[in-house]
């Protein structure tokens, strides 16, 4: 601590915050009004519907119910929403471009609750989707469940890296190393990364009242990523195909709470659940 400086300054200090009941429940509202957010978009990802178009319903959901969207002018970035579809890993930019029959799109929102931040993503599907991207978005998804089913206390990161790795590479998919999960709370992106691979015991040790986000990219090729030249878009060099999820969580003693579950179920989307 720097002298001077108040202790809850909302600036990145590097520390690891530990929070309590107060915190829990703040980031429980952030985090279901995320899931709403992308609950209501579920029956709009259609084809001929733009992003840009799903961008706007996201913005006035959020306003409307008292929250602000985390992105909109977040370092320069200009929507709500990041919709990233198809060979996009993350950070595609809301657009007049209209999604086609067979895409899919992974949809990004950050909202800001009374201060603090729900952060959540999840895949959609337009209209039929092939079975290669079907399998992995479940791929994806699975590596995120392995992920967040080692957190509880006295784990390391690196289990959860690890989880996630051994899962998607037995599964001939590669994870992105270029993105990482971030601490998140009542700032929006915290220490510590949560990088998507690792070595089981490594990395520091997991204590309960921590708060972060696990997100992995995961691609169907390999995991080099290049950014557009718009300074946001990140697209697999090798243009094959990628997905990604994302949860706010915090750990709790026991183990881990979801603080972006769908209230209606709709985490993975019908069109993609239970392809096989
Ligand atoms: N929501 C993204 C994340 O998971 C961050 C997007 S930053 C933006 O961390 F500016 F591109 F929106
Ligand atoms: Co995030
Ligand atoms: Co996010």
């Amino acid at each position: 601590m720097n002298m001077g400086e108040p202790t809850d300054t909302l600036v990145r200090t590097g520390a690891i915050r530990l929070h309590g009941p107060d915190g829990f429940e703040g980031m429980r509202r952030a985090g279901r009004l995320a899931a709403e957010c992308l609950d209501m978009l579920t029956p709009y990802v259609q084809p001929g519907v733009t992003t840009e178009y799903l961008d706007d319903l996201a913005r006035e959901f959020t306003l409307d119910h008292g929250a602000l969207p985390a992105c909109l002018f977040y370092k320069g970035y200009t929507k709500t929403v990041c919709i990233s579809a198809n060979h996009v890993v993350c950070h595609g930019i809301p657009s007049p471009k209209a999604l086609r029959e067979g895409d899919i799109i992974n949809i990004d929102i950050t909202v800001i609750v009374d201060g603090w931040h729900g952060d959540h993503s999840r895949m959609y599907g337009v209209g039929a989707v092939p079975f290669r991207a079907r399998r992995l978005v479940d791929v994806t998804y699975e590596g995120l469940a392995r992920g967040l089913a080692v957190i509880k206390p006295g784990a390391r990161l690196g289990d959860i890296g690890h989880a996630i790795q051994a899962y998607v590479e037995a599964q001939r998919c590669s994870v992105v190393r270029d993105f990482c999960g971030h601490g998140v709370g009542q700032i929006f992106h915290d220490a510590p990364n949560i990088l998507h691979y690792g070595r089981k015991g490594e990395g520091m040790e997991l204590k309960a009242g921590m708060f972060f986000t696990v997100e992995p990219m995961v691609n169907l090729g390999k995991p080099g990523v290049k950014v557009l030249n718009d300074g946001w878009t990140a697209v697999t060099r090798d243009k094959s195909l990628s997905a990604q999820c994302e949860h706010s969580v915090g750990v709790t003693e026991t183990g881990v709470e979801i603080f972006t579950a769908s209230p209606k179920d709709l985490f993975k989307p019908p069109i993609l659940a239970g392809a096989n």
